[in-house]
């Protein structure tokens, strides 16, 4: 029996930091050029995503222009802060007043310390293509991170450099919604159960419509994660590009004499990725399997 569960996000930053782009980047079918175009966020808004089937996601993108920042933090109080599940505050890295910005991020932890004490807080330190150097960035978001760790006491943040230009933004998000699937164990589980059984090298699981990675399972415990995110942020652009010319992205297939690999819709609310390096194993034994495994996962 699967109950569904609602769950609330707030995204909290100063007006311009990125959040109502990031939220159309992620949940709707925009490009990061797209979000030029976008004006700023009246008050809140809030959306109602559907996640994997049982998890709904209760979105408040505040907007962060003075006048509304100071009603939350007063009169709006309990309404916003209360039951958050997740907060994910923004910062704008290129902020010329870095101190006012602490200072609302300090605001925001105090009156989640009040009305969720147990919420997951997230700091993304976006707009990393603004800083070219590989070096730099990792510097960068360090700093953030000591910053943040010292003055978040009892909410010790997550922190992810992003950017809507790259596929920062996804691994980040992939790591948000990761916490919040309900029966993630069990799905973990079975993906591993069924990459063992066909004897797949990698097998990644996608929400269908975001192309967030929800969880994957590889034999070699090494692989570079971040490649699925750019199978994420890839998929998605290029779905995106298929709207354009009036075409349906409807599956990948590759295979050569090194690896076989597969991404096919799964179930009602997944994508699955399936690469296999046996030579011994046929690509039409492993879209077999993957056709026997569906049931096991809907
Ligand atoms: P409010 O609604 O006023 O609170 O602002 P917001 O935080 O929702 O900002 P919004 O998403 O409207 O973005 C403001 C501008 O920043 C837009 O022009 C975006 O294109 C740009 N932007 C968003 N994310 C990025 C990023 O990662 N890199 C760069 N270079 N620009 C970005």
């Amino acid at each position: 029996l699967s109950i569904s569960t609602k769950k609330k996000l707030v995204i909290m930053g100063r007006s311009g930091a990125g959040k109502t782009s990031m939220r159309w980047l992620i949940f709707s079918n925009y490009t990061a050029n797209d979000t030029r175009r976008l004006g700023a966020t009246i008050d809140v808004e809030h959306s109602m995503v559907n996640f994997m089937g049982d998890l709904n996601l209760n979105i408040w993108d505040c907007g962060g222009q003075h006048k509304y920042l100071d009603n939350y933090l007063n009169e709006q109080r309990e309404n916003i802060f209360g039951n958050v599940e997740v907060l994910i505050y923004v910062f704008d890295l290129e902020t010329t007043n870095k101190e006012s910005e602490y200072q609302l991020y300090d605001d925001c932890l105090r009156n989640l310390a009040v009305f969720s004490p147990t919420a997951k807080v997230y700091c993304l330190v976006h707009k990393m293509d603004k800083i070219p150097e590989p070096e730099q960035k990792e510097l960068t978001v360090e700093s953030y991170r000591r910053a943040l760790a010292k003055r978040s006491e009892m909410f010790q943040p997550d922190v992810f450099g992003t950017s809507i230009w790259d596929h920062t933004l996804y691994r980040a998000w992939s790591r948000i919604v990761y916490k919040l699937v309900p029966n993630m164990e069990i799905i973990e589980r079975h993906l591993s159960n069924f990459r063992r059984l066909s004897d797949a090298t990698e097998v990644v699981l996608f929400e269908r419509e975001t192309f967030l990675v929800v969880c994957y399972t590889a034999a070699d415990a090494d692989v570079p994660l971040d490649k699925y995110m750019h199978i994420s942020q890839g998929i998605k652009s290029y779905r995106n590009a298929c709207v354009h010319v009036q075409s349906r992205f409807q599956s990948v297939e590759v295979s050569n004499k090194f690896y076989s690999m597969f991404i096919e819709p799964f179930t009602k609310s997944t994508y699955i990725l399936v690469i296999t390096t046996d030579p011994e194993v046929e690509p039409a034994v492993t879209k077999a399997n993957i056709t026997a495994a569906r049931p096991h996962f809907s």
